[in-house]
């Protein structure tokens, strides 16, 4: 990552479809090594999937209602990409865009899993696993069942790591720990423990090992980042840097001519020729644009499945979460079919706040895709009751949802590859004088780094092809 940029000036003209995270990026690029670009976006604004919305948008679906706004006054609702991860790209466009970050919460001990019925706080839920696995080895360890695979000094030293990791007693039973947490926290007296855990059976049937390791991996591990005031800020910072004059919005892109001397592009209100086309669309619609690109190019093209995505945010006039429940960020896990629950993570203390109801996936994400917005709110504020109670359905303010599939020209949340095969690989070369960008074409699918990283590779060999023709 870190800084990037072409060496050399280009001066080619380039067609960039798509003003997403990833048109933006390659305009941006070739615009400060001196390209002529031109983006052509079909939809009303630049930003793609990176939409926040905020009171007096109006957000509309295919097939579906159109659904206004409300929300208070610095209420914002990131119904696309949310979190930055410390190593990804987007990170570096924020520094180098000027664009303030702040820390975003994805894992807090505070928040809530809830399973099988279930509630208890992130914290009891970590205690009581880690608790009965550290147990479990250590006793095992105990009685020599580990003595072929260890030495006596190694097996000491796994007791040692296991008696702090499970909060193990001398006998390395697991008999609960201030970690699980407290009614009532120590102060003047020693405070209040919360019951006594369940017995191990009862703690794995609980189920909670999903919820718990949810941010172990490189992508979601702590801590996280956000622009302060919403993700778009990463559009607007882009789209001001590639000058808004270059951005034509409401163009439907609907031929694609790659020629010896250049490539034509057509869309529902003219024509444009280019030196070069930097297709950066969804693979499954840009499939069905008419091409000259031959057939393997379309078979390539209409391999990734498009997965259905959704979100809703809720406002609400009181942070309740804060002043009650003591949550300040982050998420709670459930297997409901909302899956999660977000936490804003900024703006503590303010007096609304917007929390993200459901975030789901495939069949969830359909399922409340194919209801009215009353209808997903309605099951979303049944399904958060189960966890926050009354309040969470009287409290409501307002609330807005989308389902990625069903937004116009984008049509998904992201997709997926049955296999990255030949066809990964060819798409990520140019065919003819079209390069391919997105994040759909690297390991970061799902992810604005994936489609500044793919942005950057199409503009890198774009231009080194310039720079040996001139
Ligand atoms: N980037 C998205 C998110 O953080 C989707 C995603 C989730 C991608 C988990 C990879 C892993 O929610």
């Amino acid at each position: 990552p870190g800084d990037f940029s072409l060496r050399g000036r280009g001066a080619a003209t380039v067609v960039v479809l798509g003003a997403g995270v990833a048109g933006l990026t390659a305009a941006y690029e070739l615009g400060k090594a001196g390209y002529d670009c031109t983006l052509l976006e079909a939809r009303a604004k630049a930003g793609g999937r990176n939409l926040t919305l905020r009171g007096g948008d109006r957000l509309t679906e295919l097939n579906g209602p159109a659904q206004e706004v409300t929300f208070g006054e610095g209420v914002y609702f990131n119904a696309g990409p949310a979190r930055l991860a410390p190593w990804m790209l987007a990170m570096d466009y924020c520094r180098e865009l000027g664009i303030p970050i702040e820390t975003f919460v994805n894992n807090n001990a505070q928040a809530y899993v809830h399973t099988n019925g279930r509630t208890v706080r992130a914290r009891t839920a970590r205690a009581d696993m880690y608790g009965y696995v550290a147990e479990l080895l250590a006793k095992a360890t105990d009685v020599g069942a580990l003595d072929r695979k260890l030495t006596k000094d190694d097996q000491e030293r796994l007791l040692d790591f296991l008696r702090r990791f499970g909060d193990l007693g001398p006998k390395h039973d697991y008999e609960g720990s201030p970690r699980r947490g407290f009614v009532k926290y120590p102060a003047l007296d020693t405070g209040t423990p919360i019951a006594l855990p369940g017995s191990l059976r009862e703690v794995l049937a609980a189920g909670t090992g999903r919820a718990i390791t949810n941010d172990f991996g490189h992508e979601q591990a702590t801590p996280m980042f956000q622009p302060v005031g919403g993700m778009d800020a990463i559009v607007t910072r882009l789209a001001e840097a590639v000058g808004q004059d270059r951005i034509r919005t409401g163009a439907r892109v609907t031929g694609i001519t790659t020629l010896d001397d250049g490539v034509e592009v057509t869309w529902d209100g003219g024509r444009i020729k280019a030196d070069y086309c930097v297709a950066t669309l969804p693979p499954h619609l840009l499939a069905r644009i008419p091409h000259n690109l031959g057939t393997q190019i379309t078979a390539a093209l209409k391999t990734p499945v498009p997965a259905a995505t959704g979100k809703i945010g809720l406002e609400y006039g009181t942070r309740w979460w804060e002043l009650e429940d003591r949550i300040y960020g982050g998420v709670t896990e459930t297997d409901l079919d909302i899956t999660h629950i977000w936490y804003p993570s900024h703006d503590y203390h303010a007096e609304r706040g917007l929390l993200v109801g459901y975030y789901n996936t495939a069949e969830h994400a359909e399922l409340y895709g194919a209801l009215t917005p009353e209808d997903r709110r309605h099951r979303a504020l049944t399904q958060g009751k189960k966890i926050h109670g009354e309040k969470y359905r009287t409290g409501l303010l307002s609330s807005v949802s989308i389902a990625w599939d069903r937004q116009e020209h984008i049509q998904g949340g992201w997709v997926r590859w049955p296999a990255v095969d030949s066809s990964f690989t060819l798409l990520q070369r140019p065919s003819g004088r079209v390069y391919f960008a997105g994040d759909w074409l690297t390991h970061l699918i799902a992810w604005q780094a994936g489609s500044m990283e793919s942005a950057r590779s199409a503009v890198t060999q774009l231009h080194e092809r310039v720079m040996r023709s001139s």
